[in-house]
């Protein structure tokens, strides 16, 4: 099986997740709100998204190839479940590119957040997303996506040198909204989201909170 191991980053982005800032926990709530049955999350790091599922959320597959983060993913599943016990959450190893056997459909939604950045193939990450759905079902994602002008040419630079290899794989300047139109799903709807104040030049600010439906 395909796997994704950054030891580094894993530990940095679990030390984050401890410390996030008051505006993504809000984000993490907006992006699941309303969601009802049976989701797919993949990329589901140290399951951050966990808490802020709606208790009409029934069962979660959560997809974490790295295996320090799946570790954290299984702890915090296992808190949520006996929170609310109507709630059943599985944790397992894979890609979004090979999701593994258990992530059978049909899901009512897939959830993505700052995944899309990471992953090797986005067109077949979003072809497994979209096999995964239900008819009509919808992908919800919150990422963080390529901008013009000069912060724009920032994200490009960052790319081709070092961003990458320091932040798990990650790329700042994709066309993320695009890949998903190209990839077939519908009603596409999202609000641009600056993740850093204006002073600061991050490239991973501009972000996308949206949903997009398999056609029905
Ligand atoms: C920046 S973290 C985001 C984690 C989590 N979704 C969140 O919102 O906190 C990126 C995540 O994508 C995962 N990832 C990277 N490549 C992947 C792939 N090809 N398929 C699935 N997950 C992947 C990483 O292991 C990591 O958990």
């Amino acid at each position: 099986m395909p796997t994704v191991e950054h030891p580094l980053f894993s530990r940095v982005w679990s030390w984050a997740m401890r410390h996030e800032p008051r505006d993504v926990v809000r984000a993490r709530g907006e992006l699941l709100q309303g969601l009802s049955g049976r989701v797919l999350e993949v990329g589901a790091g140290t399951g951050s998204n966990f808490a802020h599922y709606p208790e009409t959320v029934t069962e979660i597959v959560a997809i974490e190839p790295d295996r320090l983060l799946r570790e954290e993913a299984t702890v915090v599943a296992a808190a949520r479940e006996t929170a609310v016990p109507g709630t059943r959450i599985h944790v397992r190893d894979g890609t979004f590119e090979a999701l593994p056997a258990d992530a059978a459909g049909p899901f009512d939604a897939v959830v993505c957040s700052l995944v899309l950045c990471s992953v090797a193939d986005v067109p077949g990450s979003l072809a497994s997303a979209y096999a995964a759905l239900r008819p009509g079902g919808q992908l919800r994602y919150y990422e963080h996506v390529a901008t013009d002008g000069w912060l724009g040419g920032l994200q490009r630079t960052v790319d081709a040198t070092f961003w990458p290899r320091a932040f798990g794989g990650c790329h700042t300047h994709r066309d993320t909204v695009g890949a998903i139109d190209r990839a077939g799903f519908e009603r596409i709807q999202h609000r641009d989201i600056r993740g850093a104040p204006r002073w600061a030049p991050v490239p991973i600010s501009p972000l996308a909170l949206g949903i997009a439906q398999r056609p029905a």
